[in-house]
């Protein structure tokens, strides 16, 4: 079967209660492009709210804690996520990986919390730019699939993110041509770890500054089949353009 398109935004560290109006308009133009899936990942703060202004729409996580509970203060577990409505969760996006200094084991137990509490996980990997100049960035990425990939899991309920670190929130994309061919080893990745079956099934999304006018031709690309979209997610005026792209492909 076909893989659906997948656009999820990313709201970050962004968004109060005023923003919730666009959530709807959001999930309002989705209803109207029934041939994508759309998901938004608010802060913490927005899920319940969220889920309250547009039920049944899908809304996540943009990290979770490996542990169920505990002394993690500070900390949310993906049981609590999905107790509150949510259905996905996002986990080892670089900001997440760089900044709080979370390791390829992290993000693969992170993962595993998350589907065990039944969520959806899109898992991210990606380059640093010195790695993409010096030639490496193929085998950096796939050895962070290696690392952080869970040993067992539902193929429909897992997605990889494919973010080169240098293309977030820059205005730089790499070529299409590059896009195609990362999303090309990372599903031959997936064939090895987990088989030809779930690799054909998994959904590989792009993201790094995509925007309305790029959409088209990043989602267009082989084996891409979505894409994760920080800044221009966090309006309707911005975002809905993104989920039209991928209907009309
Ligand atoms: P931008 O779309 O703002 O570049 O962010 C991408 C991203 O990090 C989504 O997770």
């Amino acid at each position: 079967m076909a893989r659906r398109k997948y656009v999820v935004g990313n709201w970050k560290m962004n968004g109060l209660t005023a923003a919730l109006g666009e959530a709807q308009a959001i999930f309002a133009a989705a209803g109207e492009n029934k041939g994508v899936d759309v998901a938004l990942c608010p802060p913490f703060t927005l899920i319940g709210p969220m889920i309250s202004a547009a039920p049944g729409a899908a809304v996540g996580g943009q990290d979770c804690h490996a542990a169920a509970s505990g002394a993690f203060t500070g900390s949310v577990a993906a049981p609590m996520l999905a107790d509150i409505g949510a259905s996905l969760v996002i986990v080892g996006h670089s900001e997440r990986r760089e900044g709080f200094g979370e390791s390829d084991a992290d993000v693969k137990a992170k993962a595993g919390a998350a589907l065990a509490a039944g969520l959806s996980v899109i898992l991210c990997v990606g380059e640093p730019r010195e790695v993409r100049e010096s030639g490496g960035a193929a085998d950096y990425v796939l050895a962070q699939i290696a690392g952080s990939l869970p040993g067992d899991f539902d193929p429909a309920r897992l997605a990889i993110a494919y973010e080169p670190i240098w293309a977030i929130g820059t205005g730089l994309v790499p070529t299409v041509g590059d896009v195609a061919a990362m999303h090309g080893a990372i599903r031959a990745k997936l064939g090895e770890q987990a088989g030809g079956s779930a690799a054909g099934t998994m959904r590989i999304l792009y993201g790094g500054s995509v925007n309305a006018e790029n959409a088209a031709e990043l989602l267009g690309a082989g084996d891409v089949d979505g894409a994760l979209v920080g800044g221009a997610s966090l309006t309707a005026g911005k975002f809905v353009p993104i989920i039209e792209a991928a209907a009309a492909l």
